[in-house]
């Protein structure tokens, strides 16, 4: 495997250098799966993130810009307050403060086609920063900074995914009107939104009560676009435990699939999911392979150790599941290497996406257990590899993505309201 495999690991408080880089090829050869001993891959803490990381994206070859909700972060802007979001340097490790002026807790974001990064929601404001329930921003790599458009998403959009169009517009699709545990009627919000409006104008809402059907279980639903031969605009569009295959183009479902087998996989009982590589031996088969979650929203709830794979257009597939590596995992995150396999890190064996509830001795923590080791996912031999741990738990608000050298680049986890360190599972 021509991998190099160095989690970089961000840390928010004190800066440690780990471990030294290791390149795959000198290795002897993989480790079993499970193996506890395992040392393939190295964690090494390079920097901070100014920012606790709720969001991270490559926005350039040597910049990822990491996005947090509003709190009190380490890194000031040139104003004085925290700055909710940074832009990092990947050669000098450092990161600056960028203008985000209102509140990006729970938004979401995606890529126009024409290499602008947009960023959609959020919750409401307080004393200093204004609401971003119906912010829309901008941020443009050759600006190096954000836009950001107030008031013109028509609805509040809490929790809402989003996704790039194969025109190149993006779709905002669902969500809550307001914050919330767990999502209910009062307050869903079933419909979607395009950017840029498809025939200019202001942005619009179209119903989609597919979403309504996930109830309380449709926040963040997993959205991916399905490749095909026909230039269509094919969505598959999951929550819960149920997906859709979508015709964005005419408005209709496509295909019913199958409900999940084992437990819920969307906020706060939160898995992943990811589009297995296309294969051309296999004809470019679409697969999506959907990941961890929990049973029941209870935080004594041990986490889903499942994953299920579903060929999107083979006709009445049925979900192959496996054992997820054998570890459960709540909040996972994945990432693709260069050679197409699978980086599963992150994420706790215990409880749901959230804050934890009361302070001190008597806090309650939602998400308990972090799973400390990394698995390595192959998805042709359809096999798990054990990576060599890291030490820093990273559950509620924690990303990873792949960068430029081949690294992976894990931040962030912050399961509390604001800033907290020197507590159990203090702010990344
Ligand atoms: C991309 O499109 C958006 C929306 O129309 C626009 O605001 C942005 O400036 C464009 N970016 C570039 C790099 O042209």
């Amino acid at each position: 495997m021509n991998v190099k495999l160095v989690l970089f690991a961000f840390l928010f408080g004190g800066l440690i250098l780990l471990n030294d880089k290791t390149n795959v090829n000198a290795l002897p050869a993989l480790q079993a799966r499970q193996d506890p001993g395992s040392t393939l891959g190295a964690f090494k803490i390079v920097g901070k993130s100014g920012v606790n990381a709720m969001h991270a994206v490559l926005v350039s070859p040597r910049k990822v810009v990491f996005v947090d909700k509003l709190e009190n972060n380490a890194l000031k802007r040139p104003d004085g307050l925290s700055a909710l979001s940074s832009e990092y340097d990947l050669d000098t490790n450092t990161a600056k403060p960028l203008g985000i002026y209102t509140n990006t807790f729970c938004s979401s974001g995606s890529w126009l086609g024409n290499g602008t990064l947009v960023e959609a929601g959020g919750d409401k404001g307080d004393a200093n920063y204004r609401s971003g329930i119906q912010t829309l921003r901008l941020y443009d790599p050759s600006v190096g900074d954000w836009v950001e458009l107030e008031g013109i998403v028509p609805s509040n959009r809490w929790y809402p995914a989003m996704v790039t169009l194969p025109n190149g517009n993006v779709m905002i699709l669902g969500g809550s009107t307001a914050a919330t545990g767990v999502n209910r009627a009062e307050i869903d919000n079933p419909t979607y939104t395009i950017f840029p409006p498809p025939n200019g104008g202001p942005l619009t809402d179209t119903a989609f009560p597919f979403l309504s059907s996930l109830l309380p279980y449709n926040l963040y639903p997993m959205v991916h676009v399905i490749p095909n031969y026909e230039g269509k605009t094919q969505l598959f569009i999951f929550a819960n435990q149920n997906g859709i295959a979508y015709d964005l183009d005419t408005g209709t479902t496509i295909t019913t699939y199958p409900k999940i087998p084992g437990g819920i996989r969307s906020y706060p009982l939160t898995g992943t999911s990811i589009i297995i590589p296309l294969d051309p031996t296999d004809y470019y088969k679409p697969t999506v392979m959907i990941c961890g979650g929990n049973k029941v929203y209870e935080l004594t709830s041990p986490a889903e150790a499942s994953c299920g794979r579903l060929e999107l257009t083979t006709p009445n597939a049925a979900w192959e599941m496996d054992e997820f590596g054998g570890q459960g995992r709540v909040m996972p995150d994945a990432t693709f290497l260069v050679d197409g396999s699978i980086l599963f890190v992150n994420g706790a064996a215990t409880g749901f996406a959230g804050y934890r509830k009361g302070g001190g001795a008597n806090a309650l923590w939602v998400n308990e257990n972090p799973v400390f080791t990394p698995f390595l996912y192959d998805p042709f031999a359809k096999t798990y590899k054990t990576l060599a741990a890291s030490t820093i738990p990273r559950m509620y608000h924690s990303v990873s993505t792949l960068i430029p050298d081949g690294s992976v680049l894990i931040a962030g986890s912050n399961p509390q309201g604001s800033v907290s360190l020197n507590v159990k599972y203090s702010t990344e």
